[in-house]
């Protein structure tokens, strides 16, 4: 079966980057929202491992909460069409949210998000990604914290995914193409 680095080409971010990385993005997010009581939603998957740690290096008080989409499946791309799967759990009205994201890539997935949060009543939506893929948008939206922007190649670990695997990698590596049956 082979390991996980042997799957991966180069290394984009290690671990030491990304927690570096994090801590200012942490620290900048701090200082604009210790005084909103902010609400921290992640978009399940792929967020989760990012959500984590970005809490944590934003020592604000806060609450958390999880949502689940579906847009992708196993596809390399975007259909387009975002359905929620799982969706929050309370009453977002006059909240200040932070939806924190693994990736940001066509924008559909938070383009739709941030309609329907505001839809249902928050105050404000902000947006942290830690990574930004901007060559691929195709809905006019963007992040106010990013973490890396990074060219059109296919990432994986923490958190991202191929076929629902290299979540738990613990850097940001490109994936082999031979392993997705790419060129
Ligand atoms: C990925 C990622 C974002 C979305 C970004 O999710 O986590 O939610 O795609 O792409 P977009 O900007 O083109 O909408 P995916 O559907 O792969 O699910 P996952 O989070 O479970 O990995």
């Amino acid at each position: 079966m082979g390991t996980m680095d042997q799957d991966i080409l180069r290394v984009l971010y290690t671990q030491e980057e990304i927690a570096a990385r994090i801590k200012v993005l942490g620290e900048e997010m701090y200082a604009d929202l210790r005084e909103k009581d902010p609400l921290f939603i992640s978009v399940l998957r792929g967020a989760f491992i990012f959500m984590a740690d970005i809490v944590r290096s934003c020592p604000v008080k806060s609450d958390v909460e999880f949502i689940a989409v579906s847009s992708y499946g196993n596809a390399m791309s975007s259909s387009g069409a975002v359905q929620i799967t799982r969706d929050i759990q309370q009453d977002i009205t006059g909240r200040h949210l932070v939806v924190i994201e693994d990736i940001l890539d066509s924008g559909n997935t938070l383009s739709y998000l941030k309609q329907y949060f505001l839809a249902k009543g928050a105050a404000e939506v902000s947006i942290c990604t830690l990574l930004d893929k901007p060559s691929r948008r195709t809905k006019a939206i963007q992040a106010n914290y990013t973490g890396f922007t990074v060219p059109d190649e296919f990432v994986v670990g923490y958190g991202l995914d191929y076929c629902q695997k290299y979540r738990n990698l613990p850097y940001i590596g490109v994936l082999k193409p031979e392993v997705y049956g790419g060129e």
